[in-house]
């Protein structure tokens, strides 16, 4: 039997006001997929105990077959560690851990923004668009940086210092919920707007190449994408000041949430943090700390 196994991280996408360009893998979470080759000849790309046209590692591998001409029958399987629905990128680890597994088992040698669009088109089969922040977090690792939509390019962003993550992954799901989200950002915005975020995310990268934690604390900030989706994470400003008191670098919401992203430094009090956060009324939640994940994964067995 030929098959490629492969391992993909979850991640927080937006990073404040890098909405669908910037991203951060974490270590706490990963699918893994199994891409079996049945037989070459036809395409065809099966689910393992599903319907393939709507799971984001099927979609995504079907894409990729397609439009590289790729005759195969294959079985994939999608074992989930990452929680799902809760803006930690679980969609979209899966497809970037299926096209990565492809891309191997069957010699493609495709670049790594190669990997990024096709894993991108699994976001279709979950949110209805394929945006590529955290497909780009998941197949690369570490900080991320979508530098261009056409054609899809992306870059590892050089970031000084160790920071640990901490997550607050409140315990509901919503169905449905990137999509709505994704449908409650503003089509428009003012000038003005415009300018204050290219600010904060000018102070954020510096912030990050340059392990100045003024600079990260100033730039992971937003006031369009995050205020206009509120109502989906209404206990987000509380814990963002419990957060900042608590010296936290910085407060983002992880994608398009409800998770809670928290970057912290040697100064910062994650245990009282914790303690403040298990308080809070309407809030339960799980409060988890990890690092910065690494990229995806694989390995071929033939
Ligand atoms: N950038 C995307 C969004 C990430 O915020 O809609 C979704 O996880």
């Amino acid at each position: 039997m030929t098959f490629a196994k492969s391992w993909a991280h979850s991640s927080s996408a937006n990073l404040g006001p890098g909405f669908d360009v910037l991203a951060v893998a974490h270590a706490v979470f990963q699918d893994e997929v199994v891409v079996e080759l049945l037989s070459e000849g036809a395409l065809k790309v099966e689910l393992k105990d599903g319907d393939p046209k709507t799971n984001t590692a099927t979609y995504a591998a079907m894409k990729m077959l397609e439009d590289l001409g790729h005759r195969v029958h294959v079985r994939v399987e999608v074992k989930k560690g990452i929680p799902q629905g809760l803006g930690l990128g679980s969609s979209g680890a899966s497809a970037a851990a299926s096209v990565a597994a492809l891309n191997e088992l069957l010699g493609m040698g495709l670049s790594e923004d190669e990997l990024v669009k096709y894993a991108m088109l699994g976001e279709i089969a979950s949110s209805g668009s394929p945006h590529p922040d955290n497909v780009a977090a998941s197949v690369i690792g570490g900080w991320v940086a979508v530098r261009s939509s056409t054609p899809l390019k992306v870059v590892k962003l050089p970031v000084v210092g160790d920071y640990r993550l901490a997550l607050i992954v409140p315990d509901f799901r919503m169905e449905g919920k990137t999509k709505k989200a994704r449908e409650m950002v503003p089509r428009q915005i003012s000038m003005t707007d415009h300018v204050e975020a290219v600010r904060r995310v000018s102070s954020l990268l510096l912030g990050l190449s340059l392990g100045d934690r003024e600079l990260v604390r100033e730039g992971m900030n937003d006031e369009i994408v995050e205020k206009s989706r509120l109502p989906l994470f209404p206990f987000y400003p509380e814990v963002r000041k419990a957060a900042l008191l608590r010296e936290a670098v910085g407060v983002c919401v992880s994608g398009a949430g409800p998770s809670i992203l928290i970057l912290a430094d040697q100064r910062t009090d994650l245990e009282g943090l914790k303690a403040d956060v298990m308080k809070m009324e309407g809030l339960k939640a799980q409060f988890l700390v990890t690092v910065v994940g690494g990229g995806v994964k694989v390995e071929v067995r033939k």
